[in-house]
């Protein structure tokens, strides 16, 4: 079975009640729910994980590197813009990249318009909020 690990960086765990008019009112519960619902219906294993620390973070990123993880779909969020480390640990990993986030960083304050893991990530998606995970899902099992 094809396996995907879906990380979510720091903050993310607010999601819901976190600026809702940027980020929306769906918490990370739902969001992973639907698309854990969305991966079973296309027959493959998701293992979602949310951590504040860029430590916790790049640990499951070298774990996806060892137990047949196919793809990892990661929100960085804040790390994004800052974190060198977690772009090695992708740079480590073989499996297709996307990059998500929830608001249009583009739009937003000029530090975040730089993503280092830009620089490893296949694909990127940006400003669609939660429907930008379960597009970065779709072109996952597309292949
Ligand atoms: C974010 C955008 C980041 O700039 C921010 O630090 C986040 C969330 C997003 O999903 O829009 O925490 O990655």
């Amino acid at each position: 079975m094809s396996k995907v690990l879906v990380l979510h960086g720091p903050n993310l765990n607010l999601l819901g009640t976190r600026q809702p008019e940027i980020y929306g009112r769906e918490t990370l519960e739902d969001i992973d729910n639907a698309l854990r619902e969305q991966a079973a219906r296309g027959g493959w294993e998701m293992l979602c994980r949310q951590s504040n620390h860029e430590g916790e973070l790049i640990d499951a990123i070298h774990a996806a590197r060892l137990d047949g993880t196919t793809a990892i779909i990661i929100n960085p969020a804040a790390y994004t813009h800052t974190s060198v480390a977690i772009l090695d640990a992708l740079n480590a990993f073989d499996g297709k990249v996307i990059e998500v986030h929830l608001s249009n960083v583009h739009q937003r304050e000029a530090f975040r318009h730089h993503s280092y893991v830009s620089l490893r990530a296949d694909g990127v998606i940006a400003g669609l909020g939660s429907q930008g995970y379960r597009l970065a899902l779709e072109a996952v099992m597309a292949g």
